[in-house]
């Protein structure tokens, strides 16, 4: 069965809960498990076909913790050629999510990952880039993030049975 690490940085709670919803989705079709940033568990995710990462917008970025990680551990990981994905959680509509989700899609390109959006093409709900979800009622994105889930876990699915 194929594999999935969510790993997110999260201070009060709100992207915690995002990582959760994100990873019953995927549990619908593979094996996913959810780190924090200070729990990473590096010899189960380098046997992983897929990361997900997740950040809190801080100053309409991904938070420094985030950054420092990307920076220090994540090159340790192995990624090249596998799945990549990330989602943000915003105090404010247009407080800056996207700009952290590109961020970490980028971070995860320069690691020789492929990235994924969760699909504009697949309809509603549309996902342009990543998942976000407002930290005053997460609870109300539960949709949002389980169908994202779901969707990069097919893709992961779709990529393994095209290499076998
Ligand atoms: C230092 C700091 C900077 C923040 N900057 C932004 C921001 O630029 N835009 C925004 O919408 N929310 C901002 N927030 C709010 C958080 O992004 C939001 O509450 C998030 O969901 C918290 O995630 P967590 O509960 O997982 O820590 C900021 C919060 C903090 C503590």
């Amino acid at each position: 069965m194929q594999k999935i690490a969510i790993i997110y940085d999260s201070r009060t709670g709100t992207t915690a809960k995002a990582a959760k919803y994100i990873s019953e989705g995927i549990k619908e079709i593979c094996e996913a498990k959810i780190f924090s940033l200070s729990d990473v568990d590096m010899d189960y995710v380098k046997t992983c076909d897929g990361i997900i990462l997740g950040s809190p917008t801080y100053f309409a970025s991904l938070t420094a913790n985030m950054k420092a990680w990307m920076e220090a551990e994540a090159p340790q990981l192995g990624l090249a050629g596998k799945l990549g994905g990330a989602f943000a959680t915003e105090q404010y509509i247009h407080g800056g999510a996207e700009s952290a989700i590109q961020i970490l899609l980028t971070h995860e390109m320069v690691l020789g990952m492929m990235v994924y959006s969760g699909g504009g093409s697949h309809g509603t709900p549309v996902i342009h880039i990543g998942p976000v979800g407002l930290s005053q009622n997460i609870e109300d994105f539960w949709d949002l993030f389980v169908v994202y889930g779901k969707r990069f876990a097919m893709q992961v699915l779709s990529i393994a049975e095209k290499s076998n």
